[in-house]
């Protein structure tokens, strides 16, 4: 399986192929065609064939696609070691959402600890989870060394917190904060995840759907 080279866009459609695929076996399918894929995905079956041909394939054109054998094969691309480990920053209100839907909603992130800067929310828990101070976070990643930073804070306290999250080895940054952290290191695998844009971006289309394609 060769996937050295694969484009942002095709790593972007992995998630929802394998949402789709999700459904499908629980529903009990067991086949599937890169036309039904394609339905979908608001693409051609063309795009669903090369997508799959990133990786390899995955199936035997004219037979479909087995649903099983694409469920194991995305989901080991999303989550190769079957568990990435994460902490959390900003055990706030969007704190608490995210750690819950993480907890809950998703599969491959294990959430191991959050921490906060309010003395009055260390020692407590979000969502069984042990909130503790930001100023032992590099400790506790060098101890632990978690993957991955889920980012909650206000955009002055993400910046202020750069050096730290620099410090503290992780890869990859599940970032809420409007501080763009690939500013401050280009290596950073960073995934910036802005709410306002996208209602922004729907506020306009509703605005000028006559200009869409
Ligand atoms: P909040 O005020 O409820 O929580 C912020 C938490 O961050 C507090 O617990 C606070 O003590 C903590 N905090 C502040 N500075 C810190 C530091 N230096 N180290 C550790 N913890 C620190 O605010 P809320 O609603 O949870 O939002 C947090 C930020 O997320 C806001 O600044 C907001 O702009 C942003 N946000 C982004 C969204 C997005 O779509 N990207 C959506 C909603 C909020």
């Amino acid at each position: 399986m060769s996937n050295s080279k694969v484009s942002l866009p095709v790593i972007r459609r992995l998630p929802r192929y394998f949402r789709y695929i999700t459904e499908l076996k629980s529903n009990g399918k067991t086949r599937v065609s890169s036309s039904q894929l394609a339905a979908v995905m608001g693409s051609t079956p063309s795009q669903v064939r090369q997508d799959f041909n990133c990786f390899g394939g995955f199936g035997q054109q004219g037979i479909g696609y087995s649903v099983d054998l694409l469920y194991d094969e995305i989901e080991h691309l999303l989550f190769p070691n079957s568990h990435i480990d994460a902490i959390l920053i900003g055990a706030g209100s969007l704190g608490a959402t995210m750690a819950n839907f993480v907890l809950t909603e998703t599969e491959g992130v294990n959430l191991k600890a959050i921490f906060d800067n309010n003395q009055n929310l260390v020692g407590k828990t979000l969502s069984n989870i042990k909130i503790h101070d930001v100023e032992t976070v590099v400790d506790y990643c060098q101890e632990h060394k978690p993957e991955l930073i889920i980012i909650c804070i206000p955009k002055a306290a993400a910046e202020q917190l750069a050096p730290v999250i620099l410090k503290s080895g992780v890869k990859g940054i599940w970032n809420f904060s409007h501080y763009d952290y690939s500013v401050y290191d280009k290596s950073l695998i960073v995934e910036n995840v802005h709410l306002r844009d996208s209602l922004m971006a729907l506020s306009y289309r509703i605005n000028h759907s006559e200009d869409e394609e």
